[in-house]
């Protein structure tokens, strides 16, 4: 019956379900795929700005626990606070060690020097990437991510992390907004390779209030960027009719 109700809670927006997240902690002897879909998740943020901080904010109030990390730990501190208990900060490391989930959300040209500082902390970690080569702001690694193609440069900028490529081309405020629509979802396009780091990514999207849609492999991640067919906020079946368009 929990578990129904936990089901139901979570098709309409999972925020209200933060009261019950305890209540859930009590699976521990279930296999991993049943567990994830209900049990309370530890998130580190590595880059807690304008895409961190709002989606980290999201989740904590979904009910997880989150740990914000920049360069400024001050800053992190601060808005831990700003959050209650279940947020907390800490240095990059800290929070990649933290996390059984990582959202690394930083200027794409900092990507390299996550990568070398994080090392083996994220080699087998399920790791969300929003980020975009955007050449005017990141530079030459910005040109060569966009010839390689975004999905396939993160992945080898951040080796060893299980990446899903998610929460690219629409504005870090919508998604802080999205689970108090009413109606129909918004669909969430998302590219990967690896179908177990999709179904622990697909949960924490689905709570927040967007549909995911798997349009590929990390190799469609070059169409999760702004200025591609599929920037913006669209329905599910039209992120699909526009990805089955694309190779
Ligand atoms: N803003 C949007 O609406 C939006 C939408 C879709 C995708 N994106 C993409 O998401 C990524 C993040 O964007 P944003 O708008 O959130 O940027 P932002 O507001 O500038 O935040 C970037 C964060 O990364 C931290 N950071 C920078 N270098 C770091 C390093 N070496 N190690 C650890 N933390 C580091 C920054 O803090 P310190 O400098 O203090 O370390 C800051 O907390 C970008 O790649 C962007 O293209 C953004």
């Amino acid at each position: 019956m929990k578990g129904n109700r936990a089901m139901k809670q979570n098709r309409r927006g999972f925020l209200k379900v933060a009261g019950t997240a305890a209540a859930v902690l009590a699976l521990g002897g279930l296999p991993f795929a049943a567990r994830a879909a209900t049990e309370k998740l530890k998130i580190g943020v590595i880059g807690s700005g304008r895409i961190g901080g709002t989606l980290g904010g999201v989740w904590v109030k979904a009910g997880h626990e989150v740990m914000f990390s920049s360069r400024n730990l001050e800053h992190d501190k601060k808005l831990a606070a700003s959050l209650g208990p279940n947020a907390r900060a800490g240095t990059p490391r800290e929070a990649a060690a933290f996390g059984d989930v990582l959202l690394i959300a930083v200027p794409y040209r900092a990507l390299p020097d996550v990568g070398k500082d994080l090392g083996t902390l994220i080699k087998g970690k399920v790791v969300i990437d929003p980020n975009n080569p955007i050449p005017s702001r990141d530079g030459e690694i910005a040109t060569w991510a966009r010839e390689k193609g975004a999905g396939l440069a993160s992945a080898e900028l951040l080796p060893g992390a299980r990446i899903v490529r998610a929460f690219n081309a629409i504005g870090y405020a919508r998604m802080g907004a999205a689970h108090e629509q009413k109606g129909e979802r918004m669909g969430m396009p998302i590219a990967s390779d690896d179908a177990k780091a999709v179904e622990v990514a697909s949960r924490l999207i689905r709570e927040i209030g967007y549909e995911p849609v798997l349009i590929g492999g990390l190799a469609m991640g070059k169409y999760l960027m702004p200025g591609t067919p599929l920037a913006g906020e669209r329905k599910p079946e039209e992120i699909r009719q526009i990805a089955a368009t694309l190779k």
